[in-house]
């Protein structure tokens, strides 16, 4: 009886250990996320200038990535306002942030307003707003470049609606009325401009977020509509009914568009319909692009302004090609930590671009962005109980460890010193590309807040 006892006891005991063990290794890659949170967040400060604007990538050659990218930033300046004014943030941070936001405003109002000059340097018209970057001088760049790039007010519109909120809140409604938002035409805040950019531009063709071809992109439409739905809200509390009343229009007839993506033989959303056949890149033989993921997880605010299922099953294609085509994706357990390691993603199946050239086929590598998107994703269908029989996983603990082994695998391929630059190699997993890329120190601030 009592020698039963024992051994129940000792079952037990060794249970209860190897659960502490459990827990104990699952603390410490916690820990390992979050200092590597806080290093992502001390370097992507050396990457915002004292001007207000901020470098892609402090780069000037292969890639030269040394500007002010609209599209970067303002999905870079959305994470930092909503980090700036979050009280867990330490304070000598937070107050350092909050100066460079209330600089940003100043540098965004004038980039909307800076001279262009009517044409590029090759006599192609320049776009205005849908302009995709900027000297650090604050003019725009006038080379030969993939143009209009109209997600980029858009996301900045995010980003400053984000910002006037918090200000709301705080009862600075005369910070908000004098450079965020003010009901008058033509619009001379920086709120209202873009908002009307994007309720007039959004049936423009554009270029895509990695610039390379002209179509109707589902990214551009998703972050267009999602600006407009939370603008309207915006002009509405700015006592601008008329103004809400036509963005919230826009944005349903844009949701109308967005319909059409969905493709239900392949069970996807392709990542661009209308392709103008002149842009069209040869190398894009599939439909799958992780532009799809990062509309879903930079518009999510607590709920999706995408159909998440078909996301799902679009994220799940996506996977599959990155986990068969990169060697890097056979190593799926790190030899030191023994975590599981994620699968490291790239834009899209067949990319060229390895941050010098596109001249060779499938030279492209996995991207810390895009790979960290997934993770994000996974704590975001988490955070609304999203369940579904197949895909990425069913339940709250299978979701929990997506995310965790997609933070393995970037923690797996980074600089020992925390450093993320844009892309790390396919076959021997090294960092490559622009080093200590803006975008991707973002993206780790953004999927690690999502999850944590
Ligand atoms: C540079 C762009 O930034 C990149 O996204 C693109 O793939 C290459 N040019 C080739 O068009
Ligand atoms: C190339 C990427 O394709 C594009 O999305 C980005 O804006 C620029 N690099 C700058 O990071």
């Amino acid at each position: 009886m009592i020698k039963g006892m024992n051994k129940i006891g000792l079952i037990f005991g060794l249970f209860v250990v190897s659960q502490l063990l459990v827990l104990n290794a699952r603390a410490q890659n916690e820990q390992r996320y979050q200092a590597e949170y806080l290093t992502a967040l001390k370097l992507i400060q050396n990457n915002l200038q004292t001007n207000g604007g901020t470098v892609a990538a402090p780069s000037h050659g292969n890639p030269d990535y040394f500007y002010d990218w609209v599209r970067d930033t303002s999905v870079t300046m959305k994470n930092l306002i909503e980090i700036a004014y979050d009280p867990k943030t330490d304070p000598a941070t937070a107050k350092k942030l909050q100066i460079q936001i209330d600089l940003w405003v100043n540098w965004e109002l004038g980039l909307q307003t800076a001279y262009q000059p009517p044409t590029d340097t090759q006599g192609n018209a320049l776009y205005g707003l849908g302009e995709p970057r900027f000297f650090l001088s604050g003019f725009v760049n006038n080379n030969p470049w993939g143009r209009p790039q109209n997600d980029g007010p858009a996301s900045r519109a995010l980003a400053g609606i984000t910002l006037a909120q918090i200000w709301i809140a705080q009862g600075r409604l005369a910070d908000v009325t004098s450079r965020l938002y003010r009901m008058e035409l033509p619009a001379n805040t920086l709120i209202k401009r873009d908002l009307e950019y994007v309720a007039y531009h959004w049936r423009d063709p554009s270029v895509d977020l990695w610039e390379e071809e002209k179509a109707d992109h589902f990214y551009t439409l998703t972050v267009q509509k999602v600006s407009l739905i939370k603008g309207a809200a915006l002009a509405r509390m700015m006592g601008d009914g008329g103004a809400a009343d036509f963005y919230e229009q826009q944005s349903q007839l844009i949701d109308a568009k967005l319909q059409s993506f969905y493709d239900p033989s392949q069970n996807l959303i392709q990542y661009a319909i209308n392709i103008n056949p002149m842009a069209h890149k040869s190398e894009k033989t599939t439909a799958l692009d992780v532009a799809v993921l990062l509309a879903a997880i930079q518009t999510f605010d607590g709920q999706f302004y995408v159909p998440v299922a078909q996301v799902v099953a679009t994220v799940q294609k996506l996977t599959d090609w990155f986990k068969n085509n990169y060697s890097i994706n056979q190593v799926t357990v790190d030899p030191v930590s023994k975590m599981n390691l994620g699968v490291a993603l790239g834009r899209y199946p067949h990319d060229q671009y390895d941050g010098i050239s596109t001249q060779y086929q499938d030279a492209a590598n996995p991207w810390f962005l895009a790979t960290l998107a997934l993770g994000e994703f996974a704590c975001d269908l988490k955070a609304v109980g999203y369940k579904a029989s197949t895909g990425l996983g069913s339940s709250p603990a299978e979701l929990t460890q997506v995310a965790f082994n997609q933070f393995n695998r970037v923690l797996y391929h980074m600089n020992a010193d925390g450093a993320l630059s844009e892309q790390f190699n396919r076959d021997n997993g090294f960092e490559m590309s622009a080093p200590h890329l803006t975008w991707s120190y973002t993206s780790y601030l953004s999927a690690y807040r999502a999850c944590f």
